[in-house]
């Protein structure tokens, strides 16, 4: 799928200096779209170990964010995909998902869990629903929102 076009305005960095990233500023993104459980030590170390960040900036200012959890060369997951609510509506979203998606030719497995809600999101993308996925739930709140039926 096709990059949505760059918005002039904004700056585009694919794999930042992650040193150069204020984490704490970061959480009030996650917080602002709430998802309450992270924390900024720990959110700065995932995106160390992450195999592709990606971040937009409005000035200096971050707007949106995504990242690849993968191994580099088989199996990938885009996890944390967040457009500021101020920004949303922009194509910020696609640009993230196809950006971080066109990283991954030739993988053999690419894959995500979408939040509730974002299911139209994704499919608008041409991402399908992955029919032998399987999740190993991680409290109730998971298994009421991500789990079929047995
Ligand atoms: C989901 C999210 C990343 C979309 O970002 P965005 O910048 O507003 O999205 P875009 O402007 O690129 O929109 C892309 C398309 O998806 C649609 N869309 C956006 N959010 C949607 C949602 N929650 N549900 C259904 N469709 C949605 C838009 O209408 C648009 O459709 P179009 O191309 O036909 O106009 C953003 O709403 C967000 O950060 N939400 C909170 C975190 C989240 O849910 N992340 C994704 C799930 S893991």
């Amino acid at each position: 799928m096709n990059i949505p076009v760059e918005n002039p305005l904004f700056t585009y960095k694919i794999n930042p200096d992650l040193a150069e990233i204020d984490w704490d500023y970061v959480i009030s993104l996650f917080y602002k779209i709430n998802w309450k459980h992270r924390k900024a030590e720990e959110i700065a170390a995932a995106f160390k170990n992450s195999t592709t960040t990606l971040f937009i900036f409005n000035d200096d200012q971050i707007i949106a964010f995504g990242r690849v959890v993968g191994d580099g060369r088989y199996y990938a997951m885009l996890a944390d995909i967040v457009v500021d609510p101020d920004f949303q509506g922009q194509g910020l979203g696609k640009y993230l998902v196809t950006t971080l998606n066109n990283q991954l030719v030739d993988y053999h497995f690419v894959n995500l869990s979408a939040a509730p809600g974002a299911d139209a999101f994704y499919k608008s993308m041409g991402w399908k629903k992955q029919t032998t996925a399987f999740i190993w739930p991680q409290g109730p709140k998971q298994l009421r929102q991500h789990c079929e039926e047995d």
